[in-house]
């Protein structure tokens, strides 16, 4: 599903904050990406959107060559992907429905399976009593569950969420990695960058640990549940 191969990226022309990435990632796994602060978490995540491109090597997705792509490919490539933004990324003139609504309308999704599909994936985040605020309206957290809930909505094959409970309470961010396991053992791909070894320490799993830009480590650890 997901491989890099001798992957070097660096922003424009400052210094490398990726060295020699070389990662697989299988159909169906559930995996942790951990390290500080700067160690190159969320560059990961922009190559793998298509928002940035490999100085070196190649990263493909589900098929799809990411160095190689065309511009007019990228739209079609990311609607392949679930992605869940470190910084939610919603869209302030849309209320909460709409802005899930959004990501199947893009999709041609019929009116009547939107009317079905968003309430049921507002439901799950538990997000139903908001459905008619605007982001602006409720708190961060929330927002980080109206992300959650686009990035859910049309069932992708991957989702790769960047610290998708990096602004929830303890109990609910319990809830909502619980619900991403659910669905990965649904057969979805999840990839989930974390700060919170609470919280990987608790699930287990696979867990990668980025530090200095490069891997340091890449290990199972059991589940604790
Ligand atoms: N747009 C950018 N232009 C130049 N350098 C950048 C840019 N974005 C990030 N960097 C640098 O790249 C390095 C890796 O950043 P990245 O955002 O991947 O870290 P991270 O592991 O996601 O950190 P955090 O846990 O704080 O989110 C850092 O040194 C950062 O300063
Ligand atoms: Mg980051």
């Amino acid at each position: 599903m997901i491989e890099f191969k001798n992957v070097d990226f660096a922003y424009e022309s400052d210094s490398l904050v990726l060295e020699n990435i070389n990662l697989k990632i299988n159909d169906g796994e559930f995996v942790f990406i951990v390290g500080s602060s700067g160690a190159g978490k969320s560059s990961i995540f922009k190559l793998l959107r298509r928002e940035e491109v490999a100085t070196k090597g190649e990263v493909i997705v589900g098929g799809y060559n990411l160095s190689r792509l065309s511009n007019k490919d990228i739209p079609t490539y990311r609607r392949t992907l679930g992605v869940v933004f470190q910084d939610f990324r919603l869209i302030k003139s849309m209320t909460v429905y709409e802005n899930v609504a959004f990501a199947l309308r893009v999709t041609n999704v019929s009116s009547r399976d939107i009317r079905r599909r968003v309430p049921y994936i507002l439901g799950l985040v538990g997000l139903g009593p908001k459905a008619k605020k605007y982001p602006d309206q409720i708190s961060g957290g929330e927002q980080q569950r109206v992300s959650l809930a686009r990035a859910l909505v049309n069932n992708p094959a991957l989702i790769i969420a960047d610290e998708p409970t990096g602004n929830i309470d303890p109990a609910l961010a319990f809830d909502i990695m619980h619900l991403l396991f659910e669905i990965n053992r649904a057969g979805t791909t999840v990839l989930v960058v974390t700060h919170d070894m609470k919280l990987v320490d608790k699930f287990g799993g696979r867990v990668i640990t980025i530090e200095n830009g490069k891997v340091e480590s890449d290990v199972v650890k059991e589940s604790k549940l």
